[in-house]
């Protein structure tokens, strides 16, 4: 079914969240960004935010502003339960990156079923979460079974079912971990039928939310989520490098035991005492001095996502993707494009993968001649998405238009090899 621009701007006037968009800041006016899913635009609030901080508090307050910032990696924690993971208060800790903290709780699993040697993840999760796995089953003697789910003639290409994990179920089993949306094809796993099964088996499962905080319901109360970490700089928009978030299920919090063993997770912090003793809450996960500055970041985009409201986050990523569904089936599929995420909009969260011989190309030429950043996936895919808060509707109109142009002029055969630069 195709969509007309008149729907479209129909579309940005009843939308209820339009209005943030005000609230970002845009240097370049006409340049048209939908790659909020791997960096998010900076908000306003931000500047001044950080600003007021350097200025009021680490520079007036110094050294005893740490009676008021010890505690804010919890307190912004808490902020990020409520408004975006559907956590409760004292499950969620805003701290260091999510390649630590995965390694953190991915061990903490490990160790607490000692008599369990298999560790299982799929080919299509993200470097980093696969490197560290190949890591911990190396030092610790553990099979590492990968699913393969990258064959792209199937109908649900990256997506892990619970049909698909079962025959690799079985007592010997300690932790399975996957993204709760898959990071190239965009596609959103089943987090709690998933959950469910591996727990029959006695086992943990650890989700990494990236791609999905800010762009679905998470909802891990609800659905009975163990353990899960994930990065706030896509649609939480907090900037590069931000701290990332961990969340350990309330039951989990004594038994679990993360390898470093740092200060800030002692008992009785400032006894310094002789010896370890772990703190029975969330804060027994805590390594070390959290980033105030990047907290401060993380709670401006919270802050947002609670005067937007959830709910209307997560259906105009679910109305801006069918929007570029619509916009595929019209305008790209017969210029050679393929679409990789899933149609069925409660499948998907706020990106779409969208496959083409040329894709790296056409993602260079996008940027030098258009102005239209899109993201580029090895090997052949481009992902293009809606941030909710940041974007209009129209805004994923005028890039797409400008996605068929390009390829219909393929001005993307002027690119060589553009002298070997990487693309972000
Ligand atoms: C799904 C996923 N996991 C982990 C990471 C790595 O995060 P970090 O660099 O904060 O460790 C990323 C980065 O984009 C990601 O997309």
């Amino acid at each position: 079914m195709s969509i007309s621009f008149n729907e479209i701007k129909k579309l940005d006037q009843s939308d209820p969240i339009s209005n943030f968009r005000n609230e970002f800041h845009f240097q370049k006016k006409d340049l048209l960004y939908l790659d909020g899913n791997s960096l998010g635009r900076l908000p306003k609030k931000t500047i001044h935010d950080l600003n007021s901080f350097i200025t009021e508090e680490w520079g007036n307050q110094l050294v005893e502003g740490w009676e008021n910032w010890i505690n804010e990696a919890q307190v912004s924690g808490d902020l990020l339960a409520e408004n975006v993971l559907g956590a409760n208060s004292g499950e969620v800790l805003v701290c260091d990156t999510t390649s630590v903290n995965f390694f953190q709780i991915c061990l903490a699993v490990v160790k607490a079923a000692s008599n369990r040697k298999t560790i299982i993840t799929d080919a299509a999760n993200f470097p980093t979460d696969r490197y560290i796995l190949e890591g911990i089953a190396k030092d610790f003697g553990l099979k590492l079974i990968i699913i393969d789910n990258e064959k792209t003639d199937v109908d649900e290409y990256e997506r892990i079912t619970p049909t698909i994990l079962k025959p690799h179920l079985n007592e010997d089993v300690a932790l399975v971990t996957f993204q709760v949306l898959q990071y190239r094809s965009g596609a959103l796993n089943p987090v709690k039928e998933i959950t469910e099964l591996v727990r029959e088996y006695g086992a943990l499962t650890v989700w990494d939310a990236s791609h999905a905080a800010g762009s679905v319901h998470l909802e891990f109360s609800k659905n009975e989520i163990d353990l899960a970490v994930g990065c706030t700089y896509k649609y939480l928009s907090s900037g590069p490098g931000s701290p990332a978030y961990l969340y350990v299920k309330k039951n989990l919090q004594e038994k679990l035991q993360v390898p470093i063993q740092g200060w800030f997770a002692q008992k009785d912090q400032f006894e310094m005492g002789p010896n370890f003793i772990k703190s029975p809450d969330i804060r027994g996960f805590q390594i070390a001095s959290p980033s105030i500055l990047g907290i401060r970041c993380v709670n401006v985009a919270i802050d947002m996502i609670n005067r937007a409201g959830m709910k209307n986050v997560v259906l105009k990523a679910q109305e801006g993707t069918e929007v570029m569904i619509k916009l595929y089936d019209t305008y790209l599929k017969n210029l050679g494009f393929r679409l990789m995420t899933p149609r069925d909009k409660t499948k998907r969260g706020g990106h779409l993968s969208l496959m083409h011989d040329k894709a790296r190309n056409i993602s260079i030429a996008l940027r030098k001649y258009e102005n239209v950043i899109v993201d580029y996936r090895k090997p052949n895919q481009i992902r293009i998405a809606i941030s909710p808060l940041a974007m209009s509707y129209s805004e994923v109109y005028f890039g797409m238009m400008k996605i068929k142009e390009l390829t219909e002029r393929k001005s993307y055969e002027k690119i060589k090899d553009f002298d070997g630069k990487k693309i972000y």
